[in-house]
């Protein structure tokens, strides 16, 4: 694959450019990639640590970066430029880029075109981090009986995720699953994530990582 970034990308942001609500900016907290990566994409999906992962709809790095603590070659790119990873149309004109596997948390309104240009460009799979209510309607059935998914993880935990911003004290009603697809394996039943992964799988340093700096003061303190 072509096209890998260094990371660390993420001191830059401060010159970042607002995305418009409609790109549906939501970051996943690293915590639930982690627990992805260790319950689902090394033991069944059979992700190698030197294959190549592509996260097209990256955003401010957050899934891109705790997949890059296990697997060795992680490119990430994005439609709009938050200063992280290149900027890319993942539904535009295919990119000369074949990676093993996409992983990414696509935008809501267009998962289902994620969901087909990920499978087409991954040479062993794809996974898509989905609100549960995803998996239907009829689009989605068409998608489903077309390219029946290898599997299904459901987090047993809620996922939190706010619009442009990781909150490490987050909540929600929502309920989040991966949809994962392996070229040329069986479908196998679902699976749940164990839960108590976001207490096992926050670090001490992610809130420094991930979440959003402070605001610069506009006057200086103690006057
Ligand atoms: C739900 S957010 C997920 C961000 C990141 N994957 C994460 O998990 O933290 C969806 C992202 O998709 C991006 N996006 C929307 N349309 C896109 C497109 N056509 N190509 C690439 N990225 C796109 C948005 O800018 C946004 O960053």
């Amino acid at each position: 694959m072509t096209g890998f970034l260094p990371f660390g990308a993420r001191a830059i942001m401060a010159s970042r450019q607002e995305p418009p609500d409609s790109l549906n900016f939501f970051p996943t907290p690293p915590w639930a990639t982690r627990a992805f990566v260790e319950h689902v994409a090394l033991p069944v999906l059979g992700v190698r640590r030197h294959e190549t992962v592509w996260e097209p709809a990256c955003g401010e790095g957050h899934m891109a970066e705790p997949l890059a603590e296990t697997f060795r070659f992680v490119a990430a790119s994005d439609i709009h430029p938050y200063g992280y990873g290149k900027v890319a149309d993942f539904l535009g004109p295919t990119d000369d880029v074949w990676p093993h596997w996409v992983f990414t948390n696509p935008p809501f309104p267009t998962g289902v075109d994620f969901a087909r240009r990920a499978i087409l460009v991954a040479e062993r799979g794809a996974a898509l981090l989905v609100r549960t209510q995803w998996l239907h309607t009829d689009e989605r059935y068409e998608l489903f009986t077309e390219h029946p998914p290898f599997l299904i993880a459901y987090y047993t935990e809620r996922v939190p995720m706010h619009r442009g911003r990781w909150e490490p004290e987050g909540s929600t009603a929502t309920d989040y699953c991966w949809v994962c697809w392996v070229h040329g394996a069986e479908p196998r039943p679902p699976m749940w994530i164990p839960p108590g992964q976001r207490q096992r799988l926050t670090r001490p340093d992610d809130a420094r990582r991930f979440g959003r700096p402070a605001p610069a003061p506009l006057f200086g303190e103690g006057g």
